[in-house]
């Protein structure tokens, strides 16, 4: 199926968030609505590795498209070609519906492999990498980029333009470039220029924090759908009302009682006692950072290891009792 039907009426996208967008989180977002999703990204290499080890079930907890609805996006960063393409091939077997190629990381550690950001400074290392993994898979490829390394080298719309020859079928840009890594604001200006400078569809992303966020920016650089990334932590409801505010749905549910319990639970199913009460220190800090008594709370649960205690803990500050 090709990315534009496949986006058909979807007008908001989870953002791929490492150590964030798992299938615990992926799942509870979307229990509000009609929303596409990512994966966390995936290191093309590992993956492979994974594939000769025969490790691939343990290793590759990222995404199992056996308990996951469609569309689920699944995003892999590298630098070498022949490997993304043997990973994407891999990813599609599994049942990913779309490959995203990541052109945007700004972490050193990826970007001095000359993989993630690096690649927006190498355009022709990146034509030959969306070449080889679009011609590899039948599931429509997309690249999330950034506006370009630094101000002074905003190439975007090149790259762009490069991943529509190469047989991307869209593009995902964050209005900012490496050096900014997460600071000031997502220039809309320059996602707009790239939406005129391409016929494939185009995913603006930066800043979006509510419906209006996103009419507002949908309106104003004319891309086809809007992704969110920071505004959905602690917020996994975030992309579902969006998209039903955007389809003129009036009925949005505002009350979003016991959605952190049912994702603590998740969370525990997928990863154990143990580990999954450590994996939930971050979510809860989220969920309650807005909320008074936040920063004891938050002390509180970084120093429990215990999952009952946890659970009664949380119940207790959100009162939830019977949830
Ligand atoms: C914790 C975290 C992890 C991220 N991991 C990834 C990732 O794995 N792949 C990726 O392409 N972008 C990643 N990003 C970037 C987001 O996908 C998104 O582009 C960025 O946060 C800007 O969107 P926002 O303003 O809506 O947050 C990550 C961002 C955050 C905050």
């Amino acid at each position: 199926m090709s990315l534009k039907s496949l986006l058909g009426s979807f007008k908001v996208f989870l953002a791929p968030m490492a150590g964030v967008t798992d299938y615990p989180f992926r799942q509870i977002a979307r229990k509000f609505g009609h929303v596409i999703v990512c994966s966390e990204m995936i290191a093309s290499r590992a993956v492979l590795e994974a594939l000769k080890n025969n490790k691939v079930r343990r290793r590759l907890h990222f995404f199992d498209a056996t308990r996951e609805a469609p569309p689920v996006s699944l995003q892999l960063v590298g630098y070498d070609p022949y490997i993304m393409a043997e990973a994407a091939k891999f990813n599609e077997q599994l049942g990913a519906s779309i490959i995203d190629i990541n052109m945007g990381c700004p972490v050193k550690k990826v970007v001095n492999t000359e993989a993630g950001a690096a690649l927006m400074k190498n355009e022709l290392l990146a034509g030959k990498i969306i070449e080889a993994v679009a011609k590899a898979v039948s599931a429509p490829v997309t690249v999330k980029m950034r506006l370009g390394w630094d101000s002074k080298s905003i190439n975007a719309s090149t790259l762009a333009k490069i991943a529509e020859s190469a047989g991307a079928q869209g593009v995902i840009v964050h209005g900012r470039t490496r050096a900014q890594f997460y600071e000031g604001k997502a220039d809309w200006l320059e996602i707009r220029r790239v939406k005129e400078s391409v016929s494939i569809p185009v995913i603006g992303n930066g800043d979006i924090l509510s419906a209006a966020d996103a009419k507002e920016r949908l309106e104003a650089s004319g891309v086809n759908t809007v992704m969110i990334g920071r505004g959905a932590l602690g917020r996994p409801w975030i992309c579902g009302e969006v998209q039903r505010r955007l389809d003129c749905d009036a009925t949005v549910v505002s009350t979003y009682n016991g959605v952190v319990l049912q994702h603590l639970r998740l969370m525990i199913e997928e990863y154990g006692k143990e580990r999954g009460v450590l994996m939930a220190r971050k979510h809860l800090s989220w969920y309650s950072r807005e909320m008074p008594g936040a920063a004891h709370f938050r002390n509180t649960v970084n120093s429990l290891r215990d999952y009952d205690e946890l659970l009664r803990v949380t119940e207790e500050f959100f009162g939830l009792h019977g949830v």
